[in-house]
């Protein structure tokens, strides 16, 4: 299932509108249901307000699907996450993440150890 849903991250980066950057990401959230919510980076002439792959399949996720924190599983990414994002996939509560990381290994973690020692409202 995890390359699977990292195919699906891959497949959709093509429709990513990043034409500032040029840096097409995907991203593919799985529910535990089976749903698949998938999100692209969608970038705006004011560069602070583009959206990132990660973001937004969450989004699609929450408004689509009904998903609320613990609802998903695992999200596959084309790229290592952002830390803004990975404090979203710590909100969300995902058993893991998968992307391919800069040695071009394919590799999983929880959200726990892509930001260990997080901030918490709690
Ligand atoms: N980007 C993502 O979509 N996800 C990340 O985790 C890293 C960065 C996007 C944001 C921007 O559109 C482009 O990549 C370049 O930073």
């Amino acid at each position: 299932m995890t390359d699977e849903l990292f195919e699906r991250a891959v497949a959709v980066a093509e429709r990513a509108y990043a034409p500032y950057s040029n840096y097409l990401v995907g991203a593919a959230v799985l529910a535990r249901d089976g749903r698949v919510f998938e999100g692209v980076n969608v970038e705006n002439a004011s560069y602070p307000l583009g959206i990132c792959a990660e973001r937004a399949a969450l989004s699609r996720a929450v408004v689509e699907g009904g998903c609320r924190p613990g609802d998903l599983e695992a999200m596959a990414i084309t790229v290592s996450p952002c830390g803004g994002c990975r404090q979203w996939l710590y909100e969300f509560r995902l058993d893991r993440v998968t992307f391919r990381n800069r040695e071009g290994e394919i590799v999983s973690y929880t959200p726990a150890e892509l930001l260990p020692e997080t901030w918490d409202l709690t």
